[in-house]
């Protein structure tokens, strides 16, 4: 069975600020001091001269406990004022910082017998929409994005966030088409120097306007909150967009055959539900302790639906607008692409399956030379995993004039 268990391996950060990205960082605030004074239009959420009032409503008003939940609001309240007559808001509304935990699963049997490991996840479990740190509501304000490249990243990453907008994530215009990139990210786990990785992440922000923030901790587990989140983003924000690729911070993509892909099913009219990657059809949750991806008994007990690798995958909006609805009754799960396998359920929706997503490698065998293929890299859509120097390596070559591949390489 050890092909339902090949999962992708986020890159955890296993150190502190490394020294490339210091160096990274005295570059930025150097540039930064530079181009200061042309600076135009920064969305930094805590900044209340963005939105006013609509972001910072009087804290007199009392606190619902279910207050996370978007539709859970009680009709005449300040926050349906400002909702457009869909029932969208105008702006993001969550306020509540702190999120306490839930006291009531701690005598619950089932929370006694738990791994400690999820003890965590389980007492936040309620909380789902936090308030944002960095947001950029102009992103795809004109309408005109064509795809947007929505990327999951942690605050230590700069080199991959880097690498990934040098390559594949590069705001450009193919055949017409606009791409428009967009890194999610949450704020630093307790024991970083917070205070210096905040403030690097706003230069950051500040060059490349590039970045969402929201104020949850950056873990493992709370890799759903970016899926739920961003969902929730997209749907007040991006009216226009027409697609969304969702990766990792460490996946080679070639964007060329993302957009022929796209053109493809828009010809079959195939686009309406669409939701395609390297899906996983008959996974069961992993019970072997040592795994990160170890899921005890307790949290979940039945095999899981379909579902794609969260390495990369692409989805029409139109969905993504319907996945968002349905990510609100479905309980936060600890792992991020079952959990929208999940809300894919619940809309019966099935993900396609697709050859040119290789989130898993190209091969089974990570030692294999043909995961260094220039060739595979050039026929597919997406494949993990590659670090930043890697990624702009493989970029180069497979764009060089010089590489020559019979025709279409296929494994
Ligand atoms: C968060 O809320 C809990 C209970 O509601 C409280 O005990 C705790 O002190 C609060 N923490 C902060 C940082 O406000
Ligand atoms: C997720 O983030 C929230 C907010 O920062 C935090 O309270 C919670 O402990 C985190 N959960 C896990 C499992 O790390």
């Amino acid at each position: 069975m050890d092909h339902f268990f090949r999962r992708k391996r986020a890159g955890l950060v296993k150190s502190l600020l490394s020294l490339s990205l210091i160096f990274a960082s005295v570059l930025m605030i150097l540039k930064l001091r530079l181009s200061e004074k042309e600076e135009v239009g920064t969305q930094h959420a805590r900044d209340a001269s963005w939105c006013g009032p609509d972001c910072f409503p009087s804290i007199d008003a009392p606190v619902k406990s279910n207050f996370w939940k978007l539709n859970a609001a009680a009709p005449g309240n300040r926050e349906d004022s400002q909702r457009a007559p869909n029932g969208t808001p105008a702006s993001w509304d969550a306020q509540v910082l702190n999120c306490s935990e839930d006291e009531s699963v701690k005598s619950q049997d089932w929370f006694r017998r738990l791994d400690p490991r999820f003890h965590q996840f389980v007492l936040h479990r309620h909380c789902r929409y936090f308030p944002m740190l960095i947001n950029h509501p102009e992103k795809c304000a004109d309408g005109e994005a064509h795809l947007l490249m929505v990327i999951k990243s942690v605050i230590e990453q700069h080199d991959r966030r880097d690498a990934v907008r040098k390559t594949w994530g590069e705001e450009l215009t193919v055949d017409g088409k606009k791409i428009r990139t967009l890194f999610l990210l949450g704020t630093p786990t307790t024991g970083k120097d917070t205070k210096n990785l905040q403030k690097l992440i706003e230069y950051e922000d500040q060059i490349y306007r590039d970045i969402l923030q929201w104020d949850f901790m950056d873990t493992f587990f709370n890799l759903t909150l970016k899926e739920v989140n961003f969902l929730k983003w997209f749907n007040i924000y991006c009216p226009g967009v027409q697609f969304i690729f969702k990766g990792d911070d460490d996946v080679f993509v070639n964007p060329r055959n993302l957009l022929e892909l796209v053109g493809f099913k828009v010809e079959e009219r195939k686009d309406a539900d669409l939701f395609v990657g390297d899906t996983i059809a008959k996974a069961v949750p992993i019970r072997n302790r040592q795994s990160k991806y170890y899921i005890p008994k307790e949290l979940y007990d039945k095999p899981y639906p379909p579902y794609a690798g969260g390495g990369g995958f692409l989805m029409s909006s139109q969905l993504a607008r319907r996945l968002f609805a349905a990510s609100e009754d479905v309980e936060l799960y600890p792992i991020d692409d079952v959990f929208l396998g999940m809300c894919l359920k619940r809309l019966n929706v099935a993900p396609e399956m697709h050859s040119g997503f290789r989130t898993f490698g190209i091969t089974r065998l990570k030692v294999s030379a043909l995961n260094r293929e220039p060739c595979f890299y050039k026929s597919l859509i997406v494949v993990h995993k590659l670090s930043a120097q890697e990624l702009l390596r493989m970029w180069s070559i497979v764009h060089s004039k010089d590489l020559v591949c019979a025709q279409r390489t296929s494994l």
